[in-house]
């Protein structure tokens, strides 16, 4: 029958490994495209020599197509990641963005790609951008509901894939946010998703780079562990609840908005690292999403692609009857 997904990314099985900011580094991404997923830098914030150093780090591990990220919002950023990919050309750029999509900035981004024969598969939050992105020609769209890991969105992933689907049926749709099991994965077949992007759930693997401890953290985290830190800076990400998270909140429990805002950018400086590289899960930031309470295992990387299409497919065989 073939998968559209795979189809247009040249993958074997139709999972993304969602971009994650140093944390989806080239052990990761070698690792889940070897398996036939399409592995995802989270280049979005690295200098250009880092994400070309990191690109080849990938093609020592593969050469089956990977992705790098990039916010195409306009921002210095945005021109770092835009030159890297051109240059190190992965198959693959995975756009992601902060604000509402503009037509013709995103057309022009999506155009350089496309002529240096690379695919665009563009993230959004909100139908308005699926058909933004449709029209400027993204070979894929992924929807990521407010449940899913980094930064938090507003439309859950159940009504922006329904809303997706129901629009733009032509285009081949990967659904994002708080996905973990191969039975959430076999319902989303049924609402019209031809694959699926996980970002928690590949934290919590054997090849991952991250500490141990940041691990063991989302395996250890319930569903309501996980919290909005930053509400007040206008960009908030879901965090495993710990003392910095709780010192975030109760700033903006307790200080003016405009106030508590200045206090958690100066917090959040280097925070991640923190938990990410140094281990520290109480002083640093553990961005996770909702769906670490369904993470109970850090398994190697082909188990959550290899052995969990096998389990999603054999779900999709059984017949199921209302009646
Ligand atoms: C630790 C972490 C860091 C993330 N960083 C980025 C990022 O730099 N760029 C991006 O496009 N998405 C980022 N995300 C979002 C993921 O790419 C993905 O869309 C999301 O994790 C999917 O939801 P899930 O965590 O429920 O599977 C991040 C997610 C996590 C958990």
């Amino acid at each position: 029958m073939g998968n559209r997904v795979c189809d247009a990314l040249g993958i074997e099985y139709p999972v993304i490994q969602g971009a994650m900011a140093w944390t989806s580094m080239a052990p990761l991404v070698g690792a889940v495209s070897a398996a036939g997923g399409l592995g995802v830098l989270g280049s979005g914030f690295m200098p250009k020599e880092i994400i070309l150093g990191q690109m080849a780090e990938v093609r020592k591990m593969t050469d089956k197509p990977f992705a790098a990220n990039l916010f195409i919002d306009p921002t210095p950023m945005l021109e770092v990641g835009v030159s890297a990919i051109l240059e190190g050309k992965p198959a693959v750029a995975y756009i992601d963005s902060l604000n509402l999509l503009d037509y013709d900035f995103t057309k022009k981004h999506y155009d350089m790609f496309h002529e240096a024969g690379i695919k665009v598969v563009a993230k959004i939050n909100y139908l308005e951008d699926a058909l933004v992105a449709a029209k400027a020609g993204a070979d894929v769209i992924i929807t990521k509901g407010f449940e899913g890991g980094g930064h938090v969105t507003k439309v859950s992933a159940r009504v922006l894939l329904a809303e997706v689907v129901e629009n733009l049926p032509d285009v081949p749709v990967v659904a994002s946010g708080g996905i973990a099991t191969p039975r959430q994965a076999a319902g989303l077949t049924v609402q019209g998703a031809d694959g699926i992007e996980m970002g928690t759930a590949f934290m919590a693997t054997q090849e991952c780079p991250i500490h141990p401890n940041c691990k063991d953290a989302v395996v250890d985290a319930i569903d309501r562990d996980i919290v909005a830190c930053g509400q007040s800076t206008g960009e908030p990400s879901w965090q495993i609840r710990n003392g910095l998270a709780d010192e975030m909140l109760q700033l903006e429990a307790d200080l003016p908005w405009s106030e508590a805002a200045d206090k958690i950018r100066e917090m959040s400086m280097g925070s991640l690292r923190i938990a990410s590289l140094e281990g520290d899960r109480e002083k640093g930031a553990v961005l996770a999403g909702q769906v670490a309470g369904l993470i109970h295992d850090i398994p190697p990387v082909a188990d959550r692609i290899v052995k969990f299409c096998a389990e999603w497919e054999e779900l999709l065989k059984k017949q199921y009857s209302l009646f």
